[in-house]
């Protein structure tokens, strides 16, 4: 069987807190494009500068049984694809920034940010999901948000857990992510598919937040296969091979992974 999948992403340019609009421009922006997966921004359907928590809690949705989730769920069965899209998660009382997995039978799993960024933390718990790799069928997907990435240790985590894929929404502000993803898929051996918006938001004075863009799928070997605009919305598919990802070998006598030397990556203790 064929190792060779498309992998697919948008990068919009949400109107904040306009949640049936931004899902219906999500898809037009989409347009015919096929894949086998594709990934959405952190936060899709809502935008991200909350002005307060009640407007986070109005603007957040159970995950599955809310509306944008049956909404993915139906494009994909219409469409055939794997999607992973980023949005406000209402649990109780709780809001976590999450994003969904779903496939053409349905709802396959959520992950919840672990590493909140900035005023985030105003509006969002922590997540409290562990790393995890989400078979799809085709391939192994893994999750991480935004400002994940600044911690190796979530990628390192999906990639030991088999992930060939890491699924990226995000809303980047900081203009390191694009070049540092290179790395994480380059010390994994895996793909990276970052999803970002473009555009900014200033619905607090004085707080503008200007999104970065530059969406972009990168390889095992770190190539940015792919790279989107900094100022555009758009829709970009590539072709990878998998098989790629599943070998961790780098020459004839190193593995990446066989050749980790957990004996010495102590962060306590002596001798
Ligand atoms: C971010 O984590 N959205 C910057």
């Amino acid at each position: 069987m064929s190792s060779n999948i498309k992998v697919g992403f948008v990068q919009s340019n949400p109107e904040f807190g306009a949640v049936k609009t931004n899902r219906i421009h999500t898809q037009k922006l989409w347009g015919e494009h096929k894949a086998d997966l594709l990934v959405l921004p952190e936060l899709f359907n809502t935008g991200y500068q909350f002005k307060s928590p009640e407007e986070a809690r109005k603007l957040s949705e159970p995950i599955p049984d809310g509306p944008t989730t049956r909404f993915l769920i139906d494009w994909s069965r219409n469409s055939g694809m794997t999607i992973v899209a980023g949005l406000a998660e209402r649990e109780g009382e709780i809001l976590y920034n999450s994003a969904v997995i779903v496939s053409p039978k349905g709802y396959i799993g959520k992950f919840r940010k672990a590493h909140i960024f900035d005023t985030e933390t105003d509006f969002f718990q922590p997540g409290d999901l562990p790393f995890t790799v989400f078979d799809a069928g085709f391939a192994k997907i893994g999750i991480m948000i935004c400002f994940d990435w600044r911690f190796p240790e979530t990628a390192r985590t999906l990639a030991l857990q088999g992930a060939d894929i890491i699924a990226h929404p995000a809303n980047l502000v900081l203009p390191h992510c694009p070049q540092a993803m290179i790395t994480r898929c380059l010390e994994n051996r895996v793909y990276a598919v970052t999803a970002d918006r473009v555009g900014t938001e200033q619905r607090i004075p004085g707080e503008a937040l200007k999104f970065i863009g530059q969406s972009q799928g990168v390889d095992p070997d770190g190539t940015v296969l792919v790279r989107a605009s900094e100022d555009r919305e758009e829709a970009q598919v590539v072709e990878i091979d998998l098989e790629k990802a599943r070998n961790k070998r780098i020459n004839g006598h190193n593995d990446l992974f066989a050749d980790r030397r957990e004996d010495l990556y102590r962060t306590s203790g002596k001798g």
